[in-house]
């Protein structure tokens, strides 16, 4: 293991911002792993598990314990088949998540062409259960190799050990901070067809005779996603953030029928779509652009993006401290308006 020191956090993270950690080790295997587990122990440091950093802010003063990089590689397709026809893929947690979307895609395999062009890597998509245009990875993964910190053994857990909802897992809620992703399997159907449930992708669609192949659905989604500032395009200034930085935001029936009265009362309607109705949420875009915080609005050195009222960017040289007082603006004022409270979805570290 090598361990370093003082390591500048803002370039691992897609929003770049954060000061150094204390100590940094990049963990290549399982035995890395274990190696500096033991040293943060030994030293009685923090540890922080850092993987793609696309969903990841960090402090201004940084993380004053180790930083531990998980960079287990490797994209292995089992031979044959499971029992129920699916092909079995094992990718180390270290690997670049749209790696493994483009050769599952390349492999004819279906289950996650619509998280194509999500940045980030393997080992972070079960923890905050990663989704997008009507697919998410809960459905398609079938194990998780962790190492489990409560007794240092390495273990492989099931699908429904893991807990999945929106966004969550028992890896951001109630197990949060007890295991450290390794590895993860997900089965694929071989020959299946693209998902194209979100509206975006079939009006994307709209008009064609034939039925697209899971290659042309990837392009799409990556097309959809660049529109949107989400998919990181070098150069493009929109593409230094964390992603959607809330979780859009599910409403009983009475908060419903109260945002439905305050939309009326300003002479617009909540929009609706099956996506978002089937789990009960409402766009949190929308409450966002709806509270004054238009595309493009600027704060400081830190803004929206000029393509999603979601995400908060860095508009270049912006601080953890201006990214966290645009959000407490945007969640007070989307609160006082809507009666809605805003639940932030990036992993925020040092703070
Ligand atoms: N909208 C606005 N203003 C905007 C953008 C969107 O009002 O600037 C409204 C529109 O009415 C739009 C609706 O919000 O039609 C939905 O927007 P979009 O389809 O972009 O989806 P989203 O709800 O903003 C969610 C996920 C994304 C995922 C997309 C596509 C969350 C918090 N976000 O975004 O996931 O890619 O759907 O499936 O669940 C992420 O989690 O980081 C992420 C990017």
């Amino acid at each position: 293991m090598q361990l370093l020191e003082n390591i500048p956090l803002a370039p691992l993270t897609t929003i770049r911002i954060g000061g150094p950690a204390r100590y940094f080790v990049e963990a290549k295997g399982v035995a890395e792993v274990q190696e500096a587990v033991s040293f943060a122990r030994s030293r009685d440091l923090p540890l922080f598990i850092l993987g793609g950093g696309s969903n990841l802010v960090v402090a201004d003063a940084g993380w004053p314990g180790l930083a531990l990089k998980i960079a287990v590689e490797g994209i292995d397709q089992r031979p044959g088949h499971d029992e129920d026809g699916n092909v079995i893929f094992d990718i180390g947690a270290g690997v670049a998540w749209d790696k493994f979307v483009y050769r599952a895609v390349m492999a004819r395999c279906a289950g996650v062409e619509c998280l194509s062009g999500i940045p980030g890597s393997v080992g972070g998509t079960p923890v905050q259960n990663v989704g997008a245009y009507g697919q998410d990875v809960g459905e398609t993964i079938v194990s998780v190799q962790v190492l489990d910190l409560k007794d240092g053994q390495v273990r492989e857990l099931c699908r429904d050990a893991c807990g999945f909802g929106y966004r969550s897992s028992i890896f951001n809620t109630s197990e949060s901070g007890r295991f450290i992703v390794l590895r993860v399997s997900y089965a694929l159907t071989p020959e299946g067809k693209p998902r194209l449930a979100y509206a975006d992708l079939k009006r994307h669609f709209a008009g064609r005779e034939t039925m697209p192949d899971l290659a042309e659905t990837r392009e799409a989604v990556r097309h959809i996603r660049a529109l949107k500032g989400m998919l990181i395009v070098a150069g493009d200034a929109d593409c230094l953030s964390a992603g959607s930085f809330f979780k859009n935001p599910v409403l009983s029936e009475a908060q419903h029928e109260d945002l439905k009265q305050r939309a009326a009362a300003r002479g617009l309607t909540v929009p609706s779509y099956p996506a978002l109705v089937t789990h009960k949420k409402v766009s949190a875009a929308w409450l966002v652009e709806r509270s004054g915080f238009t595309k493009g609005y600027g704060f400081g050195h830190a803004g929206i993006s000029s393509k999603h009222a979601l995400a908060i960017v860095n508009r270049g040289g912006a601080t953890a401290a201006e990214v966290i007082a645009l959000k407490e603006q945007i969640q007070h004022r989307v609160e006082e308006i809507w009666g809605v409270h805003l639940e932030p979805e990036p992993v925020m570290v040092g703070f």
